[in-house]
C-alpha cells in the first residue's frame, strides 16, 4: 500500500486529489500539506501546516517523519508580476524538493505530479496556435522576433526535472496541465463556478431577472475546454502510475469541446433568468458601449497575440490580425458590476433570506471572469497523448459545473436554485 504527500491540499486542485486519495484503498497514507487546517477527521489524513515559502532548512523540521511514494504538487501563489510569479512559485517547489532531500524522505519517492496549467501555452497572453498539443514549442524569452515574458510553470518544471536528475533518475515526474478548473475549496473561492453562481443568482435578483453575458460578443461563440477538479484528481491518480507516463506534460481536459453559446442559455434556465434579445445591444466588440447601464471596460495587453511566434511556420506571416494586440472586452466588467450599489443591495437580501456565507461574495474572483469571459479567442487543447497511454477518464462540462453549483448550494455560498427561482 502506497502513501502520497499532496501541497496545497486546501485549494482547488489539491483538496480534489486529498478526497480521491482518501477513497482509493490502494493508498494507506496520505499527508495533506498547507497553511490553514482543512480539519481532517479521518485517521488516514494527516495534515501537516507548512509555509512554502520558508527555507528548506525550516521544512525539514514539519516534513521529519514524513515519506511517501507519490507527491502531488499543487500549491500556488498568485502574483501579477510574472517574475514573482516565478520567484515564488520556483522558490516553493524548489525548496520543498530540498528539504525532501534532507530528511531522506526522496529517496521512498516514485513519481512527483505537478500541477500546471494551459498558460503553458501563453493563453494568458491572447490567441495561440490550436488546438494545444503537449509538443507545442514554449514562448518565453526572445521567440519569432518577440520578447515574451517569464512563465512560472516553465520555471517550475526546469526546477523539478534537475531535481529527478540529481536523484540519478530514481524518481520521475508528471506534469499536468488543466484549463479552468471547475471545483470547490472550503475558504478558497478562486473559482470560476463560484463567481459565475454569484453573478446568475443576483441576475435572478435583480428587475427583470435578466443574464446577460458580461464577456465579448467573440467569446461567447468561441470553443473552450474545462477541466473537472475530480477528473484531474483521477488522472493525476492515474498518471502516479501509469506505464509510459514518467518525465512527461499531458494536457488535462474533460474530453468535450464548449462555448458560451451552449452553456449560457442553460445557466439562465437553471437560474430562471431571462435571456436578453439582443445579447449583445452595442455590438459587443472593444471599445462598445456597455449592456444597457452596465459599466463596460476594454484592456489591450501589451504583448502581441502567441500566434505571432507561430505565424512563419503556419503560414500567417502576412495575415494582418497576428499585428492586432490582443484585448479583454467586457460589455459589464465583473468587478464593476460587483462593486454597483443595487447589485450589493440586491446580495444583502438574497444572502440575508437564505443565509448565505457573505465571504463568499468578499473573496469571489470577478477579475478571472473578466479575463475569462473578456477574451475573444478560444482554448482548446486536445486528451491524445494521455489517450495513447490508456486514459480513458472523461467529464460533461455541463454536469460538472451543476454538481459544483450543488455543493455550493450544500456550503451555504449559493441558495438552492429551486427556491430562488420561486422566491424572485
Ligand atoms: N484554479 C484554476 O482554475 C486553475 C486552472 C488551471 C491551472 N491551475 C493551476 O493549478 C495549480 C494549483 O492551483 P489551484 O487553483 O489549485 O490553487 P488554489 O485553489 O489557489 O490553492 C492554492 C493552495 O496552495 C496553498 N498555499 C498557498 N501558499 C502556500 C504557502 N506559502 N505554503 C503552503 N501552501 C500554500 C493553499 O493553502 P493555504 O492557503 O492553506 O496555505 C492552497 O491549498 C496552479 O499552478 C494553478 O495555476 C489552476
Amino acid at each position: 500500500m502506497a502513501s502520497a504527500i499532496v501541497t496545497g491540499a486546501t485549494g482547488i486542485t489539491g483538496s480534489a486529489i486529498v478526497h480521491h486519495l482518501q477513497k482509493d484503498s490502494s493508498y494507506k497514507k496520505v499527508y495533506a500539506l498547507s497553511r490553514s487546517d482543512p480539519g481532517y477527521k479521518d485517521p488516514k489524513l494527516q495534515h501537516a501546516a507548512i509555509d512554502l515559502q520558508g527555507s528548506a532548512d525550516d521544512m525539514t523540521k514539519t516534513l521529519s517523519g514524513i515519506s511517501a511514494e507519490y507527491v502531488y504538487f499543487c500549491a500556488y501563489m498568485a502574483h501579477d508580476d510574472p517574475q514573482e510569479l516565478c520567484r515564488i512559485n520556483g522558490t516553493m517547489i524548489s525548496n520543498f524538493i530540498q528539504a525532501l532531500e534532507k530528511t531522506g524522505a526522496i529517496n521512498s519517492l516514485k513519481r512527483f505530479v505537478l500541477t500546471c496549467g494551459f498558460k503553458q501555452y501563453s493563453v494568458h497572453l491572447g490567441n495561440a496556435k490550436q488546438p494545444f498539443l503537449e509538443s507545442d514549442p514554449v514562448l518565453e524569452g526572445e521567440v519569432g522576433g518577440e520578447t515574451w515574458p517569464p512563465n512560472f510553470y516553465l520555471t517550475q518544471q526546469r526546477i523539478l526535472a534537475e531535481a529527478a536528475a540529481r536523484s540519478k533518475n530514481q524518481w520521475d515526474w508528471v506534469v499536468t496541465l488543466p484549463q479552468d478548473v471547475l471545483g470547490f475549496a472550503r475558504g478558497n473561492f478562486m473559482n470560476e463556478a463560484t463567481a459565475l453562481g454569484l453573478y446568475c443568482t443576483v441576475s435572478k435578483a435583480l428587475p427583470g431577472s435578466e443574464l446577460p453575458f458580461p464577456g465579448c460578443k467573440a467569446g461567447y461563440f468561441a470553443f473552450n475546454t474545462w477541466t473537472s477538479a475530480n477528473l484531474h484528481a483521477k488522472f493525476c491518480l492515474w498518471a502516479s502510475t501509469a506505464k509510459g507516463a514518467g518525465n512527461n506534460i499531458f494536457n488535462v481536459i474533460n474530453g468535450d469541446t464548449e462555448s458560451w453559446q451552449d452553456l449560457w442559455p442553460r445557466l439562465a434556465k437553471r437560474f430562471g433568468c431571462k435571456i436578453p434579445n439582443p445579447m449583445f445591444p452595442n455590438g459587443g466588440t472593444a471599445d462598445s458601449k456597455g449592456y444597457k447601464d452596465f459599466e463596460p471596460s476594454t484592456t489591450r495587453m501589451p504583448n502581441k497575440h502567441p500566434l505571432t511566434a507561430r505565424a512563419a511556420d503556419l503560414g500567417v506571416s502576412s495575415d494582418p490580425s497576428k499585428e492586432e494586440s490582443p484585448t479583454l472586452f467586457c460589455q459589464i466588467n465583473p468587478e464593476k458590476w460587483a462593486a454597483r450599489d443595487d447589485v450589493n443591495k440586491t446580495w444583502a437580501q438574497v444572502r440575508d433570506k437564505y443565509g448565505l456565507d457573505q465571504k463568499a461574495w468578499e473573496k469571489a474572483t470577478w477579475d478571472f471572469l473578466t479575463f475569462a469571459l473578456g477574451r475573444d479567442w478560444s482554448c482548446v487543447g486536445t486528451m491524445s497523448k494521455a489517450r495513447k497511454l490508456g486514459w480513458t477518464g472523461y467529464a460533461d462540462t455541463w454536469d460538472e459545473l451543476v454538481d459544483v453549483f450543488e455543493t455550493l448550494e450544500k456550503e451555504g455560498i449559493l441558495p438552492p436554485a429551486e427556491r430562488l427561482k420561486g422566491d424572485f
